[in-house]
């Protein structure tokens, strides 16, 4: 962790983000738009490296959004790439080290609560993991957090109260809903949706829990928004595919950034 942080101090010099943000699929152009300076993962000692898939850049971005002060990963590392759990959530530790109190996280998911429609953006309220694994499994590092860390708020809910109101601002029928993570790349089966919806679940992908589950143990305050593309497998007659995914937030990418702007105006 310390030569990671000693490069990145090169270049942040008196920049201290407050705020940690992972774009997710199609939501790469916030930091087109705002970088003021950019480290990509390769030039990072100890940082994972991004391997693949279309559309990611795979870098830190900093940037001054309407006045706050915050660092954005343009592209992250998900499980079913074959990084470690302790790879995938290493960015966030990173992110604490620099001051970060407040981390946005962002995905797109499939809908398996039948009363959403692909297009809308869900307001995560809690999760379900479902990877079969756990990112704090390991030896404990007490200079992040506890052992046992409590689960029972994860995503804040005065965070949830300030994304709500910037939704009735900019006239959005945000929904509500719980996210279930499996470790794909395989979509789910219908029967798993099923189950899914059996336990709980309004929308499942393959991201974001890891993420959840280090920020909140670190301490720090934690917003999840899902881009919903896409039937889950099962929920319409339709077949599933990654090309669907990335045209349905494609669509969607200015209303989400646009709300992603509004919530960091809101956030004290
Ligand atoms: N399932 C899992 N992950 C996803 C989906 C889905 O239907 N859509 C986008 N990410």
């Amino acid at each position: 962790m310390r030569h990671t942080l000693d490069y990145i101090n090169t270049y942040t010099d008196n920049f201290k983000p407050e705020i940690g943000i992972i774009l997710g699929s199609g939501l790469g152009e916030l930091a087109d738009k705002y970088r003021e300076f950019a480290i990509p993962y390769r030039q990072i000692p100890r940082f994972p490296r991004l391997t693949s898939i279309e559309g990611h850049k795979g870098q830190l971005v900093f940037a001054n959004i309407v006045g706050r002060k915050v660092v954005m990963m343009q592209g992250r590392m998900h499980f079913y790439e074959g990084y470690s759990m302790e790879q995938v959530t290493y960015p966030i530790k990173v992110m604490k080290e620099l001051g970060v109190k407040t981390v946005i996280l962002t995905n797109a998911a499939g809908i398996v609560n039948k009363s959403f429609r692909p297009g809308d953006l869900m307001v995560i309220t809690d999760h379900i993991n479902f990877m079969g694994t756990n990112p704090l499994i390991g030896r404990n590092d007490e200079k992040f957090g506890t052992r046992f860390p409590d689960m029972s708020e994860v995503y804040d809910k005065g965070l949830i109260k300030i994304t709500d109101a910037a939704g009735r601002l900019l006239n959005m029928n945000l929904r509500h809903g719980v996210y279930m993570a499996t470790t794909g790349p395989s979509y789910e089966t219908p029967a798993e949706i099923n189950m899914a919806r059996t336990l709980g679940a309004d929308a499942c992908g393959m991201s974001t829990v890891p993420e959840a589950i280090v920020a909140n143990y670190c301490g720090m305050k934690v917003i999840g928004l899902s881009c919903l593309t896409n039937y889950a497998s099962g929920v319409s007659d339709r077949k599933l595919s990654h090309q669907e995914v990335l045209e349905t937030a494609n669509e969607v990418k200015d209303k989400f950034i646009a709300l992603i702007m509004m919530i960091l105006q809101n956030i004290k």
